[in-house]
């Protein structure tokens, strides 16, 4: 039986990358092959980031609440949300938007708390955003997170020397207007700033450029965003939304050699029936689901794509891919402001992250950043809170579960897997990537997304023996299974025991909607 598997496998591996037909015919249905002598990329731990935009209850309520507050906290920072998050093993945080940051000036942010700026927050409902939340608080709760900071500047409606100066302002330790007024704030020394985004969504909130405008002033931008004291600034360039490739095609055409930008941002929100409908986050029937799931692949053939223009003008892979917003976006919760766009999070968003989280390790070799949208209370947060309660959704517990995949070496799995099939649409059942960490454990992280059926997986492990399997699962009762503040453990990962590890093939009874991940060792 292994030899034969063996045998499969060395036909893949002869016949290449253009066999992907092919490889579906070879192996039998519910087969994964797993070829653990041979890792791939290493999978960037910045894969697993998040997003922190001034919008609705992300920043506050939901992360600061000022140093006055009841609710436990440090320096004026949620002292829950920063357990939570830690041991998510959060790696970057964006921020302050999205597009409020082609409107935020980050001047209006330092200094006495008294003398800041209030305006207006006109992305995101006309609010008052009273600057209480800037630079010196966002870099506490980065240092208190123990992640990097992914900062993005405002091009729509800011300055070449207003995005420089922050810079300078964050990082360099030189004698200069803008280092003495960061110590006159308090800060002596200059924090590290790892990314930083040239502006966001610049076709639309933020100026509705195009692609060649936008191109030519984010060179101009670029050229004055130095590395100041051993800091090296990873630069974002504003990227396309979904399937337009023109915007790719402009920026690498112009780009490809030059060292202007080291990441071109990517964005793709999952919108069930577009923006008219959207869905509930928890009353959805299976078609729903069925089509929730559907749109989150697509995201496999949107990288496809955007990879394809990357490399030919960057075959050596220099420049990545950074999916800096994604996730699905549904109708907010009934009685909710519109513009707050807070919504629950059930089962179906943790399998929605599984399977995303599982493509872009796939993709490790491009993909190198991405960002769920958003962190707490916005879109599909990993973090819910009211008041000085707190509730980690069904998509925290895969960030967590999957946290293993941290620049660990992606593995080449091969996987034929039935269909699940809804109406007359059909999707692959079983979502699946897996890596070898520096230790030599290996772990596979799969996803069933059928809601009804259990699917047996059969898997040679190719390359080296192992003995032992351990795992923990993620599933409910209900696909519309939820975290309330009422019953924050209705969904919980507990350990896993439907698996087995024998000469050398484990068995996997993945349960039917659910999301496992397993943890291999000899
Ligand atoms: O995440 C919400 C918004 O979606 C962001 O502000 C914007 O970049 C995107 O359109």
């Amino acid at each position: 039986m292994k030899k034969l598997f063996s045998f499969f496998v060395i036909i893949l591996l002869l016949a290449g990358s253009e066999a992907g037909a092919q490889k579906e015919n070879i192996l039998p249905v519910n087969q994964l092959v797993l070829v653990v002598n041979h890792p791939g990329p290493v999978i960037s731990k910045d894969i697993y980031g998040h997003f922190s935009e001034h919008l609705g209850a992300c920043i506050y309520g939901g992360i600061w609440v000022g140093i006055d507050s009841k609710i436990p906290n440090t320096n004026g920072i949620r002292n829950d949300v920063i357990n939570a998050l830690r041991e998510m093993k959060i790696p970057n945080l964006r921020w302050p938007g999205g597009c409020f940051a082609d409107t935020y000036h980050w001047k209006d942010g330092i200094g006495p708390k008294e003398k800041r700026a209030s305006i207006i927050n006109t992305n995101w409902g006309g609010v008052t955003e009273d600057n209480s939340f800037g630079t010196h608080e966002f870099m506490k709760l980065i240092e208190l997170l123990g992640c990097d900071a992914y900062i993005t500047g405002n091009v729509g409606t800011g300055t070449a020397r207003e995005m420089a100066e922050w810079i300078e302002y964050l990082t360099s330790d030189a004698v200069s207007p803008m280092t003495i007024l960061r110590k006159q704030n308090g800060r002596e020394d200059p924090w590290k700033v790892k990314f930083f985004g040239i502006g966001n969504e610049n076709w639309g909130c933020g100026g509705n450029m195009t692609a060649d405008f936008y191109s030519n002033v984010m060179r101009q931008y670029s050229t004055y965003l130095g590395d100041y004291s051993g800091n090296k600034l990873y630069k974002v360039a504003s990227g396309p939304y979904d399937y337009n490739y023109q915007w790719t095609e402009t920026l690498m055409k112009d780009q490809g050699t030059r060292d202007m930008f080291q990441g071109l941002s990517l964005h793709y929100y999952t919108v069930v029936d577009g923006w008219g409908f959207k869905g509930s986050a928890t009353k959805f029937d299976e078609r729903e689901w069925f089509e929730t799931f559907r749109l989150n692949l697509e995201i496999e053939k949107i990288l496809r794509g955007h990879k394809a223009i990357m490399d030919r003008y960057d075959p050596e892979k220099k420049k990545g891919l950074v999916v800096d917003e994604w996730g699905n976006w549904f109708r907010v919760e009934p009685g909710t402001n519109e513009s707050f766009l807070y919504q629950q999070n059930s089962l179906r968003d943790a399998i929605t992250a599984a399977i995303n989280l599982n493509i872009f390790n796939q993709n490790a070799d491009r993909v190198k950043v991405a960002n769920l949208a958003q962190m707490v209370n916005v879109l599909q947060s990993v973090i819910l809170t009211k008041d000085d309660k707190m509730v980690l959704t069904p998509t925290y517990h895969v960030f967590r579960m999957f946290k293993v995949h941290q620049e660990a070496q992606l593995l080449n799995l091969d996987l034929n897997c039935e269909d699940y099939t809804f109406g007359d649409k059909k999707i692959p059942a079983i979502s699946a990537s897996a890596s070898i960490d520096k230790a030599g454990k290996i772990h596979i992280s799969l996803a069933n997304l059928n809601p009804h059926k259990d699917i047996i997986i059969t898997c040679p492990i190719i390359g080296n023996n192992y003995s032992k399997v351990t795992g923990e699962i993620l599933t409910a009762g209900e696909m519309t299974a939820f975290n309330s503040f009422e019953k924050p453990e209705n969904v919980k990962p507990v350990s896993f025991n439907g698996c087995k590890l024998n000469g050398g093939i484990l068995t996997i009874t993945m349960p039917s909607k659910s999301v496992v991940v397993l943890e291999i060792t000899k």
